[in-house]
């Protein structure tokens, strides 16, 4: 396996306060967002409870709130903040020329 760079959307395409589903691995399997203040955070896209799309979820700061049974993750770390042993997946994002592009590993 070796680490790769694959290009998501244009910094221009990605406003603050926005979200939008990329493909890693598979089709929509991401979530690409970014918060208020810029910072950009990639995690995987379905709740791992019972997979609802947490891109229906309710984004804010640095958490999304997966709207069925109302479980916080921390967008930065995948981290469940109100019950354990949930988590996300989560990549490391960087721009590069104007787009940002996901950090990742392929086989
Ligand atoms: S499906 Fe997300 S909290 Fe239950």
């Amino acid at each position: 396996m070796k680490q790769a760079l694959k290009p998501l959307a244009g910094c221009k395409d990605m406003p603050n306060n926005s979200s939008m589903l990329v493909n890693i691995y598979s089709d929509g399997d991401f979530i690409l967002y970014r918060n208020e203040n810029g910072d950009l955070m990639l995690s995987s896209s379905l709740c791992p409870h019972q997979n609802e799309p947490l891109d229906h979820g309710h984004f804010q700061d640095s958490q999304v709130i997966c709207r069925r049974h109302h479980l916080i993750f921390d967008l930065k770390t995948g981290e469940c903040l109100n019950a354990c042993g949930y988590s996300l997946q989560t990549l490391p994002v960087v721009i590069r020329d104007g787009v940002i592009c996901a950090l990742y590993w392929e086989d």
